[in-house]
């Protein structure tokens, strides 16, 4: 399973490198807008491109790089962008019809795509049938209504099994390791999160007090 790291900040992604917890990246209006700051320009199209860049040019990984058009030529026209600024750029799309037209539209063009803001089975296998190299299910929003997220993962794979289909699950806003965990016993190929869930996979109480108790014995042997 791949661990993709959820920000647009390039303290995050180098973080995340150093402790080789990350394998591509994922970002999106809402993390590149937590981003800006008053050095940087005030063009968001031209601010999102340049630090899409500078997020390639530190993980050779796949990188996502949301579209914010709504129709499919103003989405075409956005992954045409990303997809110049590096090999590794996967364009995201939201899923709706024009979405997934263009979706079909990228797969014929050759342009690897994620595509975003799933919430049901049904929405996941039209973006299978379109091409979609990723689809991204939001599990911490379906839980947030009182859905069950994971039980949407089993579904996707499911189909996916069935009909052997090349697109990848990659598990989307993950708020807790619990979510990876299960993830993880699906069978879901990518989840995505937070650097500070990434770290809190790595970390537990009894390591660090093992790791203590064994120096303190050893200075004392
Ligand atoms: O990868 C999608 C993610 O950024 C959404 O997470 O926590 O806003 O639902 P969240």
């Amino acid at each position: 399973m791949q661990l993709f790291l959820d920000s647009a900040s390039l303290k995050d992604v180098r973080e995340g490198m150093g402790l080789g917890l990350v394998d591509g990246v994922t970002t999106n209006p809402s993390l590149i807008a937590k981003e800006r700051d008053a050095s940087r320009p005030a063009d968001a199209r031209r601010h999102y491109r340049e630090r899409l860049k500078e997020i390639c040019a530190l993980c050779p990984g796949p990188i996502s790089a949301e579209t914010v058009g709504t129709t499919a030529t103003e989405m075409m026209r956005e992954a045409e962008e990303y997809a110049a600024i590096a090999e590794n750029i996967v364009v995201k799309v939201v899923l709706t019809a024009e979405g997934l037209r263009a979706v079909r539209e990228c797969a014929a063009r050759g342009i690897r795509t994620n595509v975003t803001l799933c919430f049901s089975a049904t929405q996941a296998l039209l973006a299978a049938r379109a091409g979609a190299d990723y689809v991204s299910p939001f599990v911490g929003r379906v839980d947030d209504v009182s859905g069950d997220g994971m039980a949407l993962i089993r579904d996707i794979a499911t189909i996916f099994e069935n009909y052997n289909f090349a697109t990848h699950i990659l598990v989307a806003s993950v708020r807790h390791p619990r979510h990876v965990l299960e993830a993880a016993l699906i069978g879901a190929d990518v989840a995505t999160a937070p650097l500070a869930i990434l770290k809190q996979l790595l970390a537990h109480p009894l390591t660090d007090k093992g790791v203590a108790a064994f120096l303190k014995d050893w200075e004392g042997a």
